[in-house]
């Protein structure tokens, strides 16, 4: 995982928590407290963003599902403010995230090459209702949906979104993740 989500992470703790949930979440973090944590383009184990996602959670007694959720959301609304030359001017909601795939991961990869992204595929129901696919084999569905959550608030957009795991034994890696517009 590259440090971008690791910096965000850190600063999604700033805006939400005290300074000792911050301190606290870090302390048992390994490497990370140990070295100062990384730059946004080093590389570490994914595992260690479920660490402090779980010290996290363990602290302020949030669920992972919904500390993964929330941060994903913060973390959309920066990288959009970050990368605007993402979204065209004339984008939608539904337009954007069906480019995730072919365009913004793409671009993802191309600024940072070992960049561990997941596979999305869509369909789109009707014009209100899109239905997405989501592959990795880390898991991290519930951060997708924030991701997603914080693109509806981008695009000034009320949505439903729900999810149901696909794997015959419910690991995650595989996600079917529903987006209703509720605005229409
Ligand atoms: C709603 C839109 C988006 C969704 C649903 C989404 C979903 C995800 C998910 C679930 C991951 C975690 C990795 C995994 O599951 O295997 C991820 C990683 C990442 N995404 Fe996206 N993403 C979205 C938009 C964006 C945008 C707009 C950017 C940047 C402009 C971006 C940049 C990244 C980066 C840098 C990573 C981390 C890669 C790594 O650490 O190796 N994503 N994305």
């Amino acid at each position: 995982m590259k440090g971008i989500i690791f910096t965000n992470f850190i600063g999604y703790m700033q805006s939400k928590y005290s300074d000792d949930v911050l301190k606290n979440t870090l302390k048992d973090a390994g490497r990370l407290t140990d070295e100062g944590g990384y730059t946004e383009s080093e590389s570490y184990p994914y595992e260690e963003m479920f660490e402090l996602a779980g010290n996290l959670a363990a602290l302020t007694g949030v669920t992972l599902a919904q500390t993964f959720e929330d941060f994903g959301q913060y973390l959309f609304i920066n990288l959009a403010k970050r990368f605007s030359q993402f979204f065209a001017p004339d984008e939608t909601l539904f337009s954007f995230l069906q480019k995730l795939e072919d365009h913004i991961h793409i671009e993802v990869r191309r600024k940072y090459p070992d960049a561990n992204l997941p596979g999305f595929t869509f369909e789109s129901l009707d014009q209100n209702n899109l239905r997405m696919i989501y592959t990795s084999e880390r898991a991290m569905s519930d951060f997708g949906m924030g991701m997603i959550r914080g693109a509806a608030i981008w695009f000034k957009r009320e949505v439903f979104v729900g999810k149901k795991d696909i794997t015959p034994n419910h690991d995650g890696t595989r996600v079917e993740i529903h987006v209703r517009l509720l605005d229409v």
